[in-house]
């Protein structure tokens, strides 16, 4: 299959028809990638289970691990989910449309595909003005993991998208970087106090202020147990160098670069402007953004391993940012992407 890239300009009457172009290969049971706000998603029809199921397929992705429903409006989400409570009501006003994915009981239409044989069901509203623009021509929900190979950095450029899946889905709506770089925020709204899932673009500082405390998830679980959130154990977001995090000092960056470079051949460094390096030709360097500005840091993390692989370094060296706001979000897709 040849993998048509859909260039967007912002243009409205140029862009138009191609995201037509792309919501009639959707309703034709095709796979479109599309930006949205955090990453590019790999969508297909979310009430036709034969093109949900060729998304598992084309991400190599297992069947146990379920994928979020996007939809356009906050009555759609009514349409598909059940039991609100008020506090779901509220976090609908306060984040969406924004990058809070909510975990709620499904209604029927969604079928155990999408949901891996849960009752519960992932569902946000993107802000992206494409991605609404794809569901409302699509007039269908659409079921969306990130456009990435299983366990793959996410991709926040339609490159990274051609570079995983080209070949395999039909085509991929090209509007540049995403802006915010990281995933969703995933909140199971059906434990007491919500439970935390995934940190993500909406802060946790950010729920907390409308829900009261959440219950945030340990990192083991018992063997046999039903994980809450398939995806978020195994190793994941991990490029294919190694990952070596260091404390978030330039004496301690400066020390594992060091050391990193007497046991690799080469090596990359994910840099916070003006942290110095150690001399070597063996060193392959991203200049990822002021450290403290997670904004930018956040939204050029995963462009920057996969920058750094594609060199074809062996390891890479990041410092690990703090377990604060938006920066939690970039310190678990680090610790993920380090786990061997
Ligand atoms: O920002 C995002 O959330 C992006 C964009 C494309 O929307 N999507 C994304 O999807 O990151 P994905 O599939 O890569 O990650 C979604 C995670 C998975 O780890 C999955 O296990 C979890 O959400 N998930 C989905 N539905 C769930 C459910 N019903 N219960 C628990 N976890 C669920
Ligand atoms: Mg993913």
């Amino acid at each position: 299959m040849l993998t048509q890239r859909l260039v967007l300009t912002g243009d409205e009457a140029h862009d138009k028809p191609l995201i037509q172009q792309a919501a009639a290969i959707i309703r034709a049971g095709g796979l479109v990638a599309f930006p949205t706000e955090t990453v590019y998603g790999l969508g297909a029809d979310a009430l036709d289970s034969a093109a949900v199921r060729r998304i598992y397929l084309a991400k190599g992705r297992p069947a146990w691990d379920p994928l979020i429903v996007h939809v356009a409006e906050p009555e759609d989400i009514h349409r598909y989910t059940r039991d609100h409570s008020v506090l779901t009501e509220k976090l609908i006003r306060a984040f969406m449309p924004g990058p809070l994915t909510l975990v709620l009981p499904k209604r029927e239409v969604i079928s155990e595909v999408v949901t891996a044989g849960r009752d519960t069901v992932g569902i946000r509203i993107p802000q992206h003005p494409v991605a609404r623009a794809l569901i409302r021509y699509s007039m269908t929900p659409i079921a969306a993991p990130s456009a990435n190979k299983f366990g793959r950095p996410s991709p926040t450029t339609a490159d990274h998208v051609l570079h995983d899946l080209s070949g395999e889905i039909d085509a991929v709506l090209d509007a540049g970087a995403t802006p915010l770089g990281v995933e969703s925020t995933i909140l199971d709204m059906t434990t007491d106090p919500p439970t935390l899932l995934r940190p993500g673009g909406v802060p946790r500082e950010a729920i907390e202020a409308i829900v009261g405390a959440v219950r945030v998830l340990g990192r083991t679980f018992d063997e046999g147990e039903s994980l809450p959130a398939p995806g978020l154990t195994a190793r994941h977001y991990a490029p294919s160098a190694r990952v070596m995090l260091c404390a978030p000092s330039p004496e301690a960056f400066y020390g594992t670069l060091k050391d990193t470079l007497s046991r690799y051949a080469f090596v990359g460094a994910m840099r916070p402007d003006g942290w110095k390096l150690p001399e070597s030709n063996r060193l392959r360097v991203f200049e990822w953004g002021a450290w403290g500005d997670w904004e930018t840091l956040a939204q050029r993390l995963f462009l920057g391993l996969r920058a750094l692989e594609s060199l074809g370094v062996h390891a890479i060296v990041c410092p690990l940012p703090p377990e604060a706001g938006l920066a939690r979000a970039l310190r678990d897709r680090l610790e993920r992407a380090s786990t061997e």
